[in-house]
């Protein structure tokens, strides 16, 4: 169940918009692109307006320019393409680096935000985030400058109207309101119909991606049939949304084109009673029309930046509500460089939801250098009291002490690196085998090391079956290797850094049993003497425990030595332990 939390929701204020731009820190060549970018094209206003004038100017003259003045037109034209090309590449250039800045702060905020945050969110979400919105948002600098300088040559275009005729010019400007509320009108609808289509997008690309990485499962459940009417109803809901654009698009070509035939009409029927009254030459009834059409073309680019401004806040709104999320403080706080002491939990209360206790006030001990065994029923609690060691988690009441001192004191970085985990289900990257057994390993690690652990772990027993060795490349997850292999790459993951302590979840439960023992073996070596949490429902584990805690329903149900434990007869304990061949 995902949480409604207030930073999906909440609206953003200007300012927090404009920390977020600013911190994008733009280098200061980038200001001067974007100053370069208008000077430019207010220089190229006066250009624009001579082009568009040069035809009045032949009719006037029926044809017989001097060369001059044509060779400045060939000059004006080929100048005016020049520097509209290269003024956009200015703004491409600019928008593409507050792409670049925005999206290393994003990453960044979204690998060092806390974890509680990621219970909220999708990961799709997240992703999106980074590619799609931050695209989106990064055109909303070049869009706004961009509708700042057509309103500019708007400006320019529409007093040199005015000089040439006030009288057709006051009938032209009646168009531009009309056509502006059309605009707008069609603009916000068609930012409805992309929101709706945008939202059914990714339903399906979620559902598609979801499915076909669980295609054995559709398979071996027969649900073929239902998941082909489901991917139909969705792509149904996506061929009727791709018809309402299209008769939407049509609409407002058939409204366009109305609007054109209007502002060709006025110009032409009204300029000819003013050339027969001799107040204007047939050269400046086109000349008129010309830049009439110009401001028209200016029109429809204000109205489709409108629309991109519109999509490109709406984007920023949403990148700017991740950059809010809370992170961790990972150096804040005391080095772990102190002798081992006791893990204590005292009257620990947390829930990953608000109302929904999943730890109920557990008090108890993980002691030093000792083996702890951590049992209970699936879902009583156990991998979250490994996560609020871990730290990804803060306790609601109570709290967590080592020897005396609150684990908050200690810096987060200093605290984690002292730990060795595998976490339930061994999840891996994609990469090679090697990267993965070395990941999140500092120091450099040497063949010899990377050879014991290998042994020790039994990753070798698997890895001289594979043509590449350690440098076989793992799929997402490391689905190209099997259950036990993957534990593994997992457990040789943890062994790899030496930590001080180890917290293992469910690390060998897909180990076959002679490999169980091999590498409980083998840990325990490496454990001797080190502070142990491990997560376990196999007998055997339990028995070589130094210290045992039985949790229920997010409370302690009991804790001692293995014996004492395992000889209850309580019913609970028949339910977290399979006891086949239990000799207590
Ligand atoms: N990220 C999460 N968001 C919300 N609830 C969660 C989350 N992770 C676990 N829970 C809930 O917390 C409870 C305890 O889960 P936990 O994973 O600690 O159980 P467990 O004892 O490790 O079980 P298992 O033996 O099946 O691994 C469960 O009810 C589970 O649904
Ligand atoms: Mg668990």
């Amino acid at each position: 169940m995902k949480k409604n939390t207030n930073y999906q929701s909440d609206k953003v204020t200007f300012g927090e918009y404009l920390s977020v731009v600013r911190n994008v820190r733009l280098p200061g060549k980038y200001w001067g692109l974007t100053v370069l970018y208008f000077v430019l094209n207010i220089a190229m206003i006066p250009v624009g307006l001579m082009i568009s004038t040069f035809s009045a100017e032949m009719i006037d003259a029926q044809g017989n320019l001097p060369a001059a003045q044509l060779a400045m037109f060939v000059i004006g034209y080929v100048l005016f393409g020049i520097i509209s090309a290269v003024s956009s590449i200015f703004l491409g250039i600019v928008s593409e680096r507050i792409n670049l800045g925005l999206r290393g702060n994003l990453w960044r905020k979204i690998i060092h935000t806390k974890q509680c945050c990621y219970d909220a969110d999708n990961g799709e979400a997240l992703v999106s985030r980074v590619t799609t919105d931050c695209d989106y948002a990064s055109k909303l600098y070049s869009t706004v400058i961009s509708l700042i300088m057509t309103l500019a040559s708007s400006a320019g275009y529409v007093l040199s109207m005015f000089a040439l005729s006030m009288k057709l010019s006051v009938y032209m400007l009646i168009l531009i309101p009309l056509s502006i509320v059309v605009g707008w009108a069609y603009a916000r609808l068609m930012y409805l119909i992309a929101q709706k289509r945008q939202a059914m997008l990714s339903a399906s690309t979620t559902y598609l991606i979801e499915r076909t990485q669980e295609l054995t499962l559709v398979k071996t459940s027969n649900s073929q049939k239902q998941e082909i009417e489901r991917g139909k109803e969705l792509f149904d809901a996506q061929y009727k949304m791709q018809l309402q654009t299209g008769f939407m698009n049509a609409f407002y070509v058939a409204l366009q084109t109305m609007f054109n035939i209007i502002s060709i009409a006025i110009p032409f029927a009204a300029g000819a009673g003013l050339v027969a009254q001799g107040a204007m030459t047939s050269g400046e009834v086109v000349a008129f029309y010309a830049i009439s059409q110009s401001v028209g073309m200016f029109m429809t680019n204000l109205i489709n930046y409108a629309g991109t401004v519109k999509q490109a806040n709406g984007a920023l709104a949403r990148v700017t509500r991740t950059m809010r999320l809370p992170v961790e403080d990972t150096k804040k706080g005391e080095n772990m460089d102190i002798p081992d002491a006791d893990i204590h939990f005292e009257n620990v209360v947390f829930g990953y939801e608000e109302k929904n206790d999943v730890l109920k006030g557990v008090t108890c001990t993980i002691p030093k250098n000792k083996v702890t065994a951590l049992i209970g029923v699936n879902g009583s609690g156990k991998s979250t009291i490994l996560k609020l060691v871990e730290r990804l988690y803060e306790p609601r009441k109570g709290k967590i002490y080592f020897g005396d001192k609150d684990i908050t004191e200690f810096s987060l970085q200093s605290w984690r690196k002292s730990f060795g985990v595998v976490s339930q289900g061994s999840p891996l990257m994609e990469g090679t085998i090697r990267e993965n057994m070395c990941y999140g390993c500092e120091r450099k690690v040497t063949e010899e090391e990377f050879a014991v652990v290998a042994k020790l772990s039994h990753v070798e027993d698997f890895v001289g079956k594979l043509a590449d060795g350690y440098d076989t490349m793992l799929t997402a997850g490391g689905e190209n290797l099997s259950g036990g292999q993957r534990q593994c790459v997992a457990i040789a993951r943890a062994m790899m850094c030496s930590p001080d302590y180890l917290l293992l979840d469910e690390a060998t439960s897909n180990l076959d049993a002679k490999r169980e023992s091999a590498v409980m073996e083998a840990l325990s070596e490496l454990m001797k003497n080190r502070t142990t949490v491990i997560i376990a429902h196999s007998l055997a584990t339990i028995r070589n425990a130094d210290h045992v805690i039985m949790i229920r329903d997010g409370k302690v149900e009991g804790a001692g030595s293995p014996k004492e434990i395992l000889r209850s007869s309580d019913n609970y304990l028949e339910k977290v332990m399979n006891r086949k061949g239990a000799v207590c």
